[in-house]
């Protein structure tokens, strides 16, 4: 099994989101047995608390549904995960203080992985969640791309 955890600050918008982008490409391409996925917040403030419903709706609307309550990521998680998928350079920063740079082979933004590397927009403050989905489709279909290669699964 591939480990694999998709991180943003509250875990309630982003990461959540590219959690259920990504399990549903995964069932498309038949490997869901491969990966285990799930998805965490550097913060503790959300904790509990489901996907945050225009971040939901947005999902919904591109056909993808799913539940998650949000959780603070911890230093045995990543210690034990595969790959650490951050949306942006300050959840970057935070994961590496928590985990330490012994990890940081493993921590990867997750738009490294497409032709235009960049932050996942935080839809929190441009309140642009479809710009923020937009984002995580292109990140997860890039990561899905190299980790098939690598691991040969395709
Ligand atoms: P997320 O979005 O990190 O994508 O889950 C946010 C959620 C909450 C806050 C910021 C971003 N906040 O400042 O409370």
């Amino acid at each position: 099994m591939i480990s694999v955890i998709f991180v943003c600050l509250g875990n309630i918008c982003r990461s959540p989101m590219a959690e259920l982008v990504f399990k549903d490409m995964l069932k498309r391409r038949g490997l869901e047995d491969k990966f285990e996925v799930i998805s965490r917040g550097t913060s503790d403030e959300e904790e509990d608390n489901p996907i945050y419903r225009p971040a939901a709706d947005v999902l919904r609307a591109h056909g993808i549904t799913g539940e998650h309550l949000a959780r603070q990521l911890t230093r045995r998680e990543v210690v034990n995960a595969d790959y650490v998928l951050v949306m942006d350079s300050d959840n970057l920063f935070d994961v590496l203080r928590l985990a330490g740079t012994a990890h940081s082979d493993k921590v990867f933004k997750l738009c490294s992985f497409t032709d235009d590397p960049r932050d996942v927009a935080d839809p929190w403050y441009t309140r642009n969640f479809e710009r923020a989905y937009r984002d995580i489709l292109d990140g997860c279909n890039g990561f899905l791309n190299y980790v098939t290669k690598k691991h040969k699964l395709a």
